[in-house]
């Protein structure tokens, strides 16, 4: 699929189909008014009807139109004139696009960025049509034998009002293209089953990434390189596997004038089924997309390389997969980590913070200007924020204030958990340093109060994406959602134009 901006004229739209919003009431917008006036009031008698009345969801796709060079005109549902919010903007566009994704409409110009938007630009409007339509034409079907992704689309013009716009429009357009591409990558590598997708295969894409772009580097370590380091937190999770464990480096640096980096660390469980912790049979159905934090980290990778953003990265990528078994670590055994603190495993299904622990040591040898983890941490943030927000806990305010403002931006949300230090209690071990869990209460909060002891001297901020990350509701509803990427990537580009 290949977007453009234009400012067009209507009327000259020949072999296309044209996408127009339409909202509650029979209330024109510009190119509506201009698309009746063309077709000797077709749009109205088509209305007449009744069937359509412009209510979000809906579409009525509309053909022969008299006198008219286009196609198609395709009329969306827009609600009620001036009230349209920034999800139902995403909503209609997403349904447009995955409902045009199943015809043979290879042409068309979209006429969603006349809409008005509450409290949003142009430029949010056109980034946001192209998050959201790629988005609708997704599609998985690497392992169906019968592909059902016939999508068409080639060629998407989205119109602006006014020619003075297009530059302006051009970047915006950019922006969400990189964005689009990055989720693309995330929701691949998430999706594809553990049995494809182990520490080795994600090393390797990780390196394809290198390869790709040349303001990419890859390193990455294996277990022995690990054992020397010290490495003894990941390598306990490790151990009950028949995959071996990768630490996964990656370099971005898209600008010659040093600078601090900012590092990313992805959790890349390639499956989670609670090592001697044994989950339950239904449990364990989704935890394929224990490794989303690290495909997030590749899907950044990417967009910002794509976008050429003028900043130096870090991704950290502790890859492993849990595994219970004779050889596999056990509740109660003690293990030294790349740090020295030592910590007591009650539950060896709270793996996560444990490979966590020692990439957020690992990392301080780039001296960060700020650390983000992205981690299917745990299930008490779905039970917290359900499947709408990711939990964020951090260190340092200023951290929480950018990532939050640029979740609201992106439309990718995420909404702050107190790191208080009375939570730190929880954690107590008798025997060690530390214990892995600290009970039912807050455990979301006390994961991220385990993962603070390993972030001393960092400005770190914690994502915990179980609920955003992948949907995993029932069985025939499970899908990759490509979050938190939009979210990260908007925090990078203000980052860039702040550095500027
Ligand atoms: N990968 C899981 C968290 C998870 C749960 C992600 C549900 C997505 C959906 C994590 O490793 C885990 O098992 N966490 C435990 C922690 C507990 C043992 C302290 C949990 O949340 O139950
Ligand atoms: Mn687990
Ligand atoms: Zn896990």
């Amino acid at each position: 699929m290949k977007f453009s901006v234009k400012a067009t004229q209507i009327e000259k739209q020949s072999k296309t189909c044209l996408i127009v919003g339409i909202h509650e009431a029979g209330q024109f917008t510009e190119s509506a008014k201009i698309i009746d006036k063309a077709t000797q009031g077709h749009l109205r008698n088509a209305l007449k009807q009744g069937t359509f009345q412009g209510k979000i969801g809906q579409l009525l796709p509309l053909f022969h139109l008299p006198g008219s060079l286009f196609d198609c005109v395709c009329l969306v549902g827009a609600g009620p004139m001036d009230k349209l919010t920034p999800a139902q903007f995403r909503q209609m566009v997403t349904l447009t696009f995955k409902t045009l994704s199943a015809t043979s409409i290879q042409k068309a110009s979209c006429y969603f960025t006349e809409l008005k938007v509450e409290g949003k630009s142009l430029a949010w409007k056109v980034k946001h049509c192209v998050e959201a339509a790629s988005e609708g034409v997704y599609c998985f079907d690497l392992f169906k034998t019968q592909k059902n992704s016939q999508n068409s689309l080639r060629d998407i013009i989205l119109h602006v009002a006014d020619p003075k716009q297009v530059k302006m429009a051009e970047t915006a357009l950019k922006q969400g293209l990189a964005i689009a591409q990055g989720v693309i990558l995330t929701k691949n590598m998430a999706n594809l089953p553990s049995n494809v997708c182990t520490p080795t295969f994600l090393a390797a894409q990780a390196k394809a990434l290198a390869k790709d772009y040349t303001a990419i580097s890859t390193n990455i370590l294996g277990e022995k390189e690990m054992q020397k380091l010290g490495m003894g937190a990941i390598l306990g999770v490790s151990q009950g596997s028949a995959e071996e464990a990768k630490l996964i480096c990656m370099t971005y640096k898209g600008t010659k004038t040093p600078k601090a980096p900012i590092a990313l660390i992805g959790k890349g469980v390639t499956f989670d089924s609670g090592g001697n912790s044994l989950k339950s049979p239904d449990s364990m159905v989704g935890m394929k997309y224990d490794m989303c934090g690290a495909a997030t980290v590749l899907g950044v990778m990417k967009a910002a390389a794509e976008l050429k953003l003028p900043l130096h990265l870090v991704g950290i990528i502790p890859a492993v997969e849990n595994m219970p078994g004779g050889t596999a670590y056990k509740p109660e055994d003690i293990l030294t980590s790349l740090s020295g603190q030592t910590i007591e495993v009650i539950s060896t299904d709270a793996e996560g913070r444990l490979i966590l622990a020692d990439a957020l040591t690992y990392c301080t040898r780039y001296k960060p200007s700020a650390v983000i983890d992205i981690a299917t941490l745990t299930g008490a943030v779905v039970i917290a924020l359900g499947h709408h927000a990711t939990g964020l806990m951090t260190n340092h305010d200023p951290l929480a204030k950018a990532l939050l403002h640029a979740g609201t931006e992106s439309h990718d949300r995420a909404w702050q958990l107190p790191l208080w230090e009375e939570y730190q209690e929880q954690i107590k071990s008798p025997f060690a340093d530390m214990a892995n869990t600290g009970g039912r209460a807050a455990g979301t909060i006390t994961a991220a109060c385990f993962l603070s002891r390993f972030a001393n001297h960092l400005n770190w901020a914690h994502l915990d994406v179980a609920g955003t990350a992948a949907m995993m509701a029932g069985t025939s509803e499970r899908m990759a959602t490509g979050r938190p990427v939009p979210l990260l990537m908007q925090y990078l580009i203000d980052q860039a134009a702040s550095k500027q």
